[in-house]
């Protein structure tokens, strides 16, 4: 699996791990985990994870190795290195994919799901509540998603379409 060199080591300098799968000597998958702010490119939007919690992103599996339960043992391994850490809490997103099915057998419940749109240079963003989630998750995930200081806001908004190579 193949990674542009700049970005990988962008990602360590940053404080970003990389978390790896093997069939034999071969990496077969992979899943990075940070516990600072990071660009979430399918929302354009940034997360910060708040104390003693991270956020599990860029997982993929090589074509040729996937069905055989690489990202179930990666996101299990990231999860269970965290609590070996003392970490409190996870976030990842997942898009509306089959395999994000092991995402919720790990233990991750949906706080919030959002719709995206890009047209004309501009992204459409709908953010709402995930049914059923408490409360208190719902506004840790707005908090951790907050703009300038604000909690992400329940609802519709539009902004330039940026992109960024992280
Ligand atoms: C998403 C992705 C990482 C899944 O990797 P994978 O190693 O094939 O996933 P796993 O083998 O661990 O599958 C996890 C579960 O989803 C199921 N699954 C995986 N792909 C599936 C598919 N195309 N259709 C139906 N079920 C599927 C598996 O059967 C497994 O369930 P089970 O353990 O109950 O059998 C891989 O398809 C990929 O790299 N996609 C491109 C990048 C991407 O979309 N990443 C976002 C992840 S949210």
């Amino acid at each position: 699996m193949q990674i542009d060199g700049d970005i990988l080591e962008a990602r360590i300098a940053r404080g970003c791990r990389c978390f790896v799968a093997r069939a034999d000597d071969e990496v077969v998958a992979f899943g990075w985990l940070a516990t600072r702010t990071e660009w979430i490119g399918e929302l354009e939007l940034e997360i910060t994870p708040g104390e003693r919690e991270a956020y599990i992103w860029n997982c993929a599996t090589h074509p040729d190795h996937r069905r055989q339960g690489f990202f179930r043992a990666i996101v299990n391994g990231i999860a269970a290195q965290a609590r070996r850490e003392g970490l409190s809490r996870l976030w990842i997103g997942t898009i509306d994919i089959p395999p994000a099915k092991a995402v919720a057998d790990v233990g991750f419940v949906p706080a919030l799901r959002f719709t995206t749109v890009w047209h004309a240079g501009i992204r459409w963003l709908r953010v709402r509540r995930a049914e059923p989630s408490d409360i208190d998750l719902q506004t840790a995930a707005r908090q951790v998603m907050a703009i300038r200081g604000r909690p992400l806001r329940i609802g519709t908004s539009m902004k330039r379409a940026v992109q960024r190579h992280h």
